[in-house]
């Protein structure tokens, strides 16, 4: 499969047409934004690990009935995926307090909720993603209710097998963004699944492993990411 015309090009990653019109390839980056984008730098070899383990994890949700956008890696940095339409809805789940959450709802980081949480942030570059609901997702016609019901369903079940998975490797999920597409009138998961987008600790030292070492100049940013790596256990490719 071969790149035509480069469709879109994001912080982290390039998207290319294909011959194939149902088929993109989405090409990650080492680039690396934070604060809205007004902190840039590089992460070296995060493109790598961010394709090849959204690739890992992709699969094994898929496994657990998740349907993703998921079609074939075809190099390090290189994956073929279905052609969506991206539902303009971050969706956030949260198992421990950190971040924004810790932030707005005044409260320290690494409480640990007795029930996972869900939130909705608007897709939108210009509003720098405002927090908004279900009701509001309905108002401005985001989403049917039947697809933020199953977005919501399939979130919850996303975590239910991440954070299992996670915890076998000695890591605590502490929340993590994912994103959604319309295929063929049905919802898949979409975008990547990756140090970037997850809050990732160690369950021991609950040491940082993911991009708030980049976004608190926390250092060893890309030995954090190697780490994940390396415990997820991905083979070389050939
Ligand atoms: O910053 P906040 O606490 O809201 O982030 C929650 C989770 O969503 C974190 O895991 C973060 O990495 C992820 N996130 C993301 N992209 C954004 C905002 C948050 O991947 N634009």
């Amino acid at each position: 499969m071969k790149k035509v015309d480069l469709l879109y090009e994001g912080k982290a990653k390039k998207v290319y047409t294909t011959e194939d019109p149902d088929i993109l390839i989405v090409d990650y980056k080492d680039d690396a934004t934070a604060m809205d984008g007004l902190k840039r730098g590089t992460i070296v070899g995060k493109g790598a690990i961010n394709n090849r383990m959204t690739n890992h994890i992709f699969k094994l949700l898929e496994k657990e009935g998740i349907p993703t956008h998921y079609v074939e890696e075809l190099s390090d940095r290189e994956t073929a995926v279905k052609k969506v339409e991206i539902v303009p809805l971050e969706v956030i789940i949260r198992n421990i307090t950190a971040g924004s959450f810790a932030k707005k709802m005044g409260v320290e980081e690494g409480i640990v909720f007795k029930r996972p949480t869900l939130e909705f942030s608007y897709k939108n570059d210009d509003l720098h993603d405002p927090f908004i609901n279900k009701y509001y997702a309905l108002s401005l016609e985001l989403a049917t209710e039947e697809e933020i019901d199953t977005i919501t369903e399939y979130a919850f079940k996303v975590n239910e097998v991440m954070k299992k998975y996670f915890d076998s490797l000695g890591i605590d999920l502490v929340d993590f963004k994912i994103e959604f597409g319309r295929h063929k009138g049905q919802i898949i998961l979409a975008d990547e699944v990756s140090p970037d987008t997850c809050r990732l600790w160690d369950k021991e030292t609950h040491e940082k492993l993911d991009k708030d070492r980049f976004r608190r100049d926390m250092g060893n940013v890309e030995d954090a990411y190697n780490e994940v790596f390396r415990r997820l256990g991905i083979e070389d490719r050939k």
